[in-house]
């Protein structure tokens, strides 16, 4: 089996195929993988008969477990979640905002995995949105405005108590086990232009949501100048769009993108397990 790897056609994404995950990988085809997903940010590898342990072993090829906060691990595993939601469930989809995982902590994930277990025939695509690009091509009279300032990412929009996933979200009967905690009202600074640990790309890191504020800046302002960011960085031009199938794999790069889940598959029901690749 050779690996084959394949552009999607949009901006970025490729599909792999040739390689079979429910088996260890040689050093030789994990070392492809990663060059792979550092040129095309986002691989899809359809077709994969994976269990809880393959997940777990392809997820550390790449780097060490992330440490997944405010979402219980699922029974007997300490570094899988279930994305899921039941076909009567009536809380908003998880996930359904632009974000980075976990931008708010002090050393964010690496990567994502995210295989497709029980896909709904229609909806429920993921979408993704390359930030090199969104820099690349920014305006100049924004990019001056950023050049050099640091961003306040924080988790309290989301997970505090008070937040959109905190107490009022817990008594809407949904299915992911989501902790809310005092927690999330943490900050942590990171640059708003970064450099790609591994290639040197520079990138636009995180959004508004996880981004809350500007270090040094008056809110108001700051606030302005975040919501001008997002709508810059995520134009359909810089978008990929993940369509799903069941046994299928899909790793990303948060250190190039962001993404988030869409809707449309009202009444089905749909599960995916989750593991982050942390920063070495
Ligand atoms: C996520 O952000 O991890 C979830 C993406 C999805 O459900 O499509």
């Amino acid at each position: 089996m050779s690996l084959e790897i394949s552009p999607s056609g949009q901006p970025f994404g490729a599909s792999v195929t040739g390689v079979d995950l429910s088996r260890p990988v040689s050093a030789d085809v994990a070392s492809e993988i990663r060059s792979a997903w550092l040129q095309h940010h986002v691989l899809a590898f359809p077709d994969q008969r994976m269990n809880d342990d393959d997940l777990e072993r392809f997820t550390l090829l790449f780097g060490p477990f992330g440490d997944d906060p405010f979402i219980a691990p699922i029974p007997g595993r300490k570094h899988i979640i279930a994305v899921k939601r039941a076909a009567d469930e009536t809380a908003p989809i998880f996930a359904e905002s632009w974000h980075t995982d976990w931008s708010f902590q002090e050393k964010p994930p690496a990567g994502t995995c995210l295989y497709g277990i029980t896909i709904p025939p229609q909806g429920g695509d993921t979408l993704f949105a390359n930030q090199h690009l969104a820099l690349e091509q920014m305006p100049g009279s924004l990019r001056q405005r950023i050049e050099g300032k640091y961003a306040v990412h924080s988790a309290r929009n989301a997970y505090a108590p008070a937040g959109f996933y905190g107490e009022q979200d817990r008594a809407s009967g949904r299915s992911m086990d989501i902790r809310p905690s005092d927690d999330a009202e943490a900050t942590q600074l990171h640059p708003i232009i970064s450099y790609h640990p591994e290639t040197g790309r520079e990138a636009l890191f995180g959004c508004a949501g996880y981004i809350i504020g500007i270090d040094g800046m008056e809110q108001t302002e700051a606030w302005e100048l975040i919501t001008e960011i997002f709508r810059w960085q995520t134009q359909p031009q810089f978008q990929y769009r993940q369509e799903w199938q069941p046994n299928m794999l899909v790793m990303w790069d948060n250190r190039s993108l962001l993404h988030m889940a869409t809707g449309g598959y009202k009444g089905f029901d749909r599960l995916l397990h989750r593991t982050t690749i942390g920063s070495a």
